[in-house]
């Protein structure tokens, strides 16, 4: 039964690296800063047009974004969109932090299939809107 599981589990990642780069296979397997932050100057959450949501906590030290993490409920690639997009931002300001592009997120991932493009988009969206509501 384990075997099988295991053999289960290698197929479908064989098959994910197929269509998914290494960078967002790694990601989606062991995602950077995800769960919910203690603490946290602002959240917020941004609902795609897939139905899926991706929740973003940020911590300020003065403008600086001293930590950021992400919530989903969305699919491999919203993970690896959420882990990567939290790393962009971490240590950046305010400011530079608004200015991250689903392009960065999709080009540091090593890119998408076109249909799941729109997942980068949704935690660039949802990273925005957390900034949004923070006062600097
Ligand atoms: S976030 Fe909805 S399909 Fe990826």
């Amino acid at each position: 039964m384990g075997m099988e599981f295991d053999d289960l589990q290698q197929d479908i990642l064989n098959d994910a690296r197929r269509h998914y780069s290494e960078e967002t296979v790694d990601h989606f397997m062991n995602p950077r800063n995800l769960g919910p932050m203690e603490e946290a100057d602002a959240f917020a959450e941004f609902h795609g047009p897939c139905g899926d949501t991706i929740g973003i906590y940020v911590r300020l030290n003065g403008d600086i974004i001293e930590d950021v993490r992400f919530i989903t409920d969305g699919c491999g690639t919203s993970i690896a969109s959420g882990s990567m997009v939290t790393i962009l931002a971490k240590g950046k300001t305010v400011e530079e932090a608004m200015s991250i592009q689903q392009e960065d997120v999709l080009r540091e991932l090593g890119g998408f299939p076109p249909e799941k493009e729109h997942c980068a988009l949704l935690a660039v969206m949802s990273l925005r809107k957390a900034l949004k509501l923070v006062n600097v």
